[in-house]
């Protein structure tokens, strides 16, 4: 299956590197198409650097937009037109630094990442949160756990995109364990309760019912 990376920073080249070695052939795509270009030499074959992000999204069965937070919206609407009938993976953490340089959440308590996304994505698009609830050195190290596989915590409201995102999820080295509905995608994020846990399935689920 092929899967379009947008974003291939720390996380983005993270992701794109376990779910080439599991055998998806990927599409890359950055800001600064060199950046994308490097990583898909770095992976060789089965992943290609796109001329740009729509190009991106061509034959992809799936995206996953590994972007920052403040720059998610600006790259959905620029690709909307593409995203029909494709899975949206989101990995973001609606974080940034403050002026000091502590990190901060860019959204009011209570309102949860999952919910902001669904109403930038054009109506019928397909979203599940996932991917960005371990930090990319953590994630990168659990993957392929042996001899049990670590979890691999997503939300989303979509069945088929559930079953589309534990494929994509499987195919990374882990067990996919849903959290809940995208309203749950806080759970996941820098500072909720199942962030960066590197914990088995049974252990995993047992924690799904406990917030
Ligand atoms: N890093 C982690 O450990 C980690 C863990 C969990 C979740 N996350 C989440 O993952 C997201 C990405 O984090 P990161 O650490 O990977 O950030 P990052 O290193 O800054 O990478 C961001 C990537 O986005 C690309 N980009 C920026 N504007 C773009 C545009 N208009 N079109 C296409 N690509 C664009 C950049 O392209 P260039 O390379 O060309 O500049 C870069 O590759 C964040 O929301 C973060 O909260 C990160």
């Amino acid at each position: 299956m092929t899967t379009a990376v947008i974003g291939t920073g720390g996380l983005g080249s993270v992701i794109a590197r376990v779910l080439a070695a599991g055998g998806e052939t990927l599409r890359l795509s950055s800001a600064d198409r060199a950046s994308a270009q490097r990583l898909a030499a770095g992976i060789g074959h089965g992943a290609v650097a796109a001329v740009d992000n729509h190009d991106a999204l061509g034959g992809a069965d799936a995206v996953i937009l590994a972007l920052r937070f403040t720059v998610l919206k600006s790259v959905i609407d620029e690709i909307a037109d593409g995203l029909t009938g494709k899975l949206v993976v989101v990995p973001s953490n609606p974080v940034g630094l403050d002026a000091h340089g502590n990190v901060q959440r860019l959204l009011p308590e209570g309102q949860s990442s999952g919910e902001v996304v669904t109403g930038w994505l054009p109506a019928g698009t397909r979203l599940a949160m996932a991917f960005g609830s371990m930090s990319g050195n953590v994630f990168e190290s659990a993957s392929n756990r042996s001899p049990e596989p670590a979890a691999l915590f997503y939300v989303t409201d979509d069945d088929r995109a559930g079953q589309q995102v534990e494929r994509l999820i499987r195919t990374a080295g882990f067990e996919p364990v849903k959290a809940g509905g995208i309203n749950q995608s806080t759970r996941l994020e820098v500072g909720g309760d199942l962030h960066d846990l590197v914990v088995g399935p049974a252990k995993a689920r047992s924690l799904i019912g406990e917030a």
